[in-house]
């Protein structure tokens, strides 16, 4: 899909789909009255008749039936001003792009208003025009492309592409790429790699390293683990060092505390947080950002092998501190632990950790919004900033200190389990102890990773979720 800008009215842009973000209640607009009465007043009948106001996800279509330039008009609606205002451009977008799809046309033109509309929502749209165009065909027999669009293009009168709505864009696409690595990595089924071109340790070197909760997981596998560095290094002097860490469990049976088959069905999605770092870290030398940036992704499966880890193992870690494993199936914090202890070696600025780590986050936030929990507060609110920014939700959970009680071992520092209650708490208290001092944020995201049904940005599958918001965070340091 090819992205244009057009010097063009409204009423001779000549195009398959002409598209008009419409607000709320404002349906009276100046563009809308000049197709009107080129259309003799037919579209604001049809406005009338189905009573589109320009809600939120409301749209209507219409044909021109040889009256203008434009084969056919789509309104979008976009709701009201006060609602996130980036994403619905990005809403709209992908809208544009579906009713193109269902009609079957080539090119979408999109008006875009000069005194309204800033280059950031432009950028926005187009990430919603593309995000939405992803599908995942590989094993299909008989796969179709999603549509047979060909450009999208933005015009308004007078528009000039300045440099700050080029570089808004490059964004915009770069990320996109960066998120659809995200989702075709969540959706290969588990061990059909893609070749990293980065430092990818086997298990001589995980053991020379002393990475021992990943070892202790890999245990039940017939792989080998691995563990894969990569580092992003800026040409000019970085402003600061960030460290992220993404769970690259590549199936998750449970170990030996096995998983119900229901709940394993979806379980290839357990290395969503690693493939969201990897994607980031794919975007960094496009964007050539001033920040060194380093990916911690240690992987492997999690299988019931014969010589598989037991309740009732302890793992020694390098930091020293001990963790008995009561639940085999509780693995993302074991080999997160490695991670985040060796990533903190390097004393970064900051260090984020993304993974699948617990149904109960689920329980608690739902399919659609991620797990926030963070022992600096100014890291934390840059995130949420971010993630606002972006339309991916992030809802900050407290780290309860007096619930450290729970995990306490009666043989080792502390155990892989905590209570009955407050499951996503506990997991990242589990990890705060392989952090330090260090300004630290983990996301969890088995809600959002994966969509279990199609939503307005992407198929059912992987999401890519986490990787908008971190590219925008690394892009704002
Ligand atoms: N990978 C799962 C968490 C998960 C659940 C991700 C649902 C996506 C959707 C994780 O390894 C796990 O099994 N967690 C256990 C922890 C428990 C044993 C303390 C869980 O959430 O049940
Ligand atoms: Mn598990
Ligand atoms: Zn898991």
């Amino acid at each position: 899909m090819e992205v244009r800008f057009r010097d063009s009215r409204i009423d001779r842009t000549k195009t398959d789909l002409l598209v008009l973000p419409v607000r709320e209640k404002r349906v009276d607009a100046p563009e809308i009255a000049a197709l009107d009465r080129r259309l003799k007043g037919h579209l604001r009948a049809q406005i009338d008749r189905s009573k589109f106001t320009g809600a939120e996800g409301s749209a209507l279509l219409y044909p021109t039936g040889g009256m203008l330039p434009a084969n056919q008009i789509l309104l979008v609606g976009m709701g009201s001003a006060s609602e996130n205002a980036l994403d619905s451009w990005r809403k709209a977008g992908a809208r544009a792009r579906k009713e193109a799809a269902a009609h079957g046309a080539e090119e979408i033109a999109v008006f875009f208003s000069p005194e309204r509309d800033s280059d950031v929502a432009a950028a926005a749209l187009v990430e919603g025009a593309l995000l939405a165009g992803y599908q995942f065909n590989k094993y299909r027999s008989n796969s179709k492309a999603a549509d047979q669009l060909k450009s999208f293009t933005l015009f308004r009168p007078g528009v000039k592409t300045a440099a700050p709505l080029l570089r808004s864009l490059h964004q915009a696409q770069t990320v996109s790429a960066g998120v659809f690595l995200a989702r075709d990595l969540v959706n290969e089924p588990h061990c059909r790699g893609r070749g990293l071109s980065t430092e990818v340790w086997n298990k001589k070197k995980i053991e020379a390293m002393k990475l021992a909760g990943l070892l202790a997981v890999n245990r039940g596998s017939h792989e080998e683990p691995r563990f894969i560095k990569i580092r992003y290094q800026p040409a000019r002097r970085p402003k600061k060092k960030i460290a992220l860490i993404g769970k690259g469990i590549t199936f998750d049976s449970g170990g030996l505390s096995l998983k119900p088959s229901k709940s394993m069905e979806t379980m290839k999605l357990d290395m969503a947080g690693g493939a969201a770092v990897i994607a980031t870290m794919s975007c960094l030398p496009k964007l050539d950002l001033d920040v060194e940036v380093t990916g911690y992704v240690p992987t492997t499966d999690n299988l019931p092998g014969h010589n598989a880890q037991k309740p009732g193992d302890v793992i020694r870690y390098l930091n020293g501190k001990t963790i008995e494993v009561l639940n085999t199936d509780a693995e993302g914090r074991l080999i997160l632990a490695d991670a985040l202890a060796l990533a903190a070696e390097q004393k970064p600025d900051s260090m984020i950790n993304l993974a699948t780590l617990t149904g109960a986050c689920v329980v608690a936030l739902g399919p659609r919004v991620g797990g926030l929990f963070s022992n600096h507060q100014p890291l934390a609110d840059a995130l949420l900033r971010c993630a606002n920014d972006t339309g991916e939700k992030l809802w900050q959970l407290p780290l309860v200190k007096e619930y450290k009680d729970m995990i306490k071992s009666s043989i080792a520092d502390i155990k892989n389990i905590g209570g009955a209650h407050a499951g996503a708490i506990t997991a990242a208290l589990i990890l705060q102890e392989f952090v330090g001092d260090l300004p630290w944020a983990h996301l969890d995201i088995a809600g959002p990773a994966f969509a279990e049904s199609e939503n307005s940005l992407g198929p059912k599958g992987g999401t890519g979720f986490g990787v908008r918001t971190l590219v925008k965070f690394l892009t704002s340091l």
